[in-house]
């Protein structure tokens, strides 16, 4: 799997999140707690809402539009499977954020 830097870690500090453009794709980036997790940013229930703009629950995702939560290590949605979404890997490297996709 093709890794892409997309930032600097300081960039994204703990408690923040940022979003990117990658591959056609929209992803964002999670720091909670020290530890990054990306997932698709367009939420699968409209196929509109960024959770970018969500609340943090946990390790999860509320979407911003009617409160579906997204698991940021697996995609599960708590609604129903097929909700479910797409997350990705992410590493640092020599200060740098990359993504898996
Ligand atoms: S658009 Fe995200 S839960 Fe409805």
């Amino acid at each position: 799997m093709p890794f892409t830097p997309v930032a600097k870690v300081e960039d994204i500090p703990v408690g923040e999140r940022k979003r990117f453009d990658l591959g056609g794709k929209r992803i964002t980036v999670f720091n909670i707690d020290g530890e990054l997790l990306a997932i698709l940013d367009t939420c699968p229930h409209k196929k509109t809402a960024p959770l970018v703009r969500g609340t943090l629950d946990g390790e999860g995702i509320k979407c911003p539009n009617h409160g579906y939560r997204f698991d940021l290590r697996t995609g599960v949605c708590n609604v129903g499977e097929r909700w479910n979404t797409k997350v990705f890997e992410v590493k640092v490297e020599n200060g740098e954020v990359l993504i898996g996709i």
